[in-house]
């Protein structure tokens, strides 16, 4: 017999969750302000579609251009212990849309689920005169609830994106999101979900399964990874002051295929001599940088700068974790 499995739905904050004293003014409004539970009974049709029931929790209530590692630790591990209940479907988390891209990449790097956690956002405040977070709501729901779905994803505006590829690519309009020059996963139409292609930069890796979550220390441990930007008349200045202050990773946000102006690179060899690692990203925001096989950094492996701070600061906690622990088993 099939029986219908729940959705868990978190909320984070976001323009979705944002009002106006100004009824139906679509700017000049706060973020943040309607609790998740109010957003889920505002849209009665969302327990039609998750039959199993739907669970809602507030993790945060911020407006995402403030979201912290902290919140990414909490949110992280919410979405461990429900992807480990059996009794779940997929994960909802409503989301601002200013760093949405980037929670989705951490939350795909440390979760790699087999089942869907799914972000969802608005342009348009609740009280908007026409707001498109309840149907972005509902479609997100119709994602985590489809068996075929996988990953970290994000709905919005009736496309399915996937974590590597998303970011915001527009201010303002209600699609504002890209993959790029690949386009989206998919489609919700009409409370179905179509795939343009296959799932699989989100698939889960093999030996996941949260391991990652459970290993992170609190956030104030975590190392220091700034990004820096490769520009016309760029001096050493920033990187100088990022030595000084002794960070761990700096990220590049290089011109096209990786290339760093001169003063910079000469900046960066000073800081990689002080022991901070440097990694290359593409300022580009289409196309996959390939980068040149006699690079002299390591290349983002196509990541956009923000995502590529991600994993620069995830792998800087796996070095610290191996050393940790090479470290105890020589005192054994
Ligand atoms: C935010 O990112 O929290 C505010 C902006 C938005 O959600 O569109």
């Amino acid at each position: 017999m099939f029986v219908a499995k729940k959705i868990v739905l978190l909320g984070t904050g976001g323009t979705i969750a944002g009002t106006s004293p100004v009824a139906g003014a679509g700017t000049g409004y706060t973020a943040a302000q309607i609790a998740v539970a109010e957003l889920l009974d505002a849209v009665p049709a969302i327990r039609e579609v998750a039959r199993g029931g739907v669970l809602a929790e507030q993790v945060s209530q911020l407006d995402s251009k403030d979201m912290t590692h902290a919140v990414w630790l909490r949110l992280a591990r919410h979405c461990e212990q429900h992807l480990a209940d059996p009794e779940v479907q997929g994960i909802v988390i409503t989301h601002g849309t200013d760093t949405l891209e980037e929670t989705a990449w951490f939350l795909q790097s440390v979760l790699a689920p087999a089942k869907p956690v799914v972000l969802c956002s608005a342009m348009r405040p609740a009280t908007a005169m026409t707001p498109d977070g309840p149907q972005n709501l509902l479609d997100a729901v119709v994602v985590a609830a489809e068996p075929t779905a996988c990953g970290v994803l994000c709905v919005a505006a009736g496309e399915i994106h996937g974590a590597r590829e998303v970011r915001k690519a527009h201010p303002l309009r209600l699609n504002a999101f890209s993959s790029g020059d690949v386009g989206p996963l998919g489609w919700v139409e009409e409370r179905s979900v179509r795939w343009a292609r296959d799932l699989a930069p989100v698939r889960p890796h093999e030996s996941s399964a949260g391991q990652m979550v459970r290993g992170l220390p609190e956030a104030d441990l975590w190392p220091q990874v700034e990004i820096v930007m490769s520009h016309a008349g760029v001096s050493h200045a920033l990187v100088k002051a990022l030595v000084d202050q002794g960070v761990d990773g700096i990220v590049v946000a290089a011109t096209g295929n990786g290339t760093v102006h001169e003063e910079l690179e000469k900046a960066l060899e000073e800081a990689e001599r002080s022991g901070i690692v440097v990694r290359i990203a593409s300022r580009c925001t289409e196309g996959r940088m390939p980068g040149a096989p006699d690079a002299r950094w390591a290349s983002a492996n196509g990541l956009s700068p923000v995502k590529a701070r991600i994993s620069l600061l995830l792998d800087l906690i796996d070095d610290d974790l191996a050393a940790a622990h090479d470290e105890g088993a020589a005192v054994e």
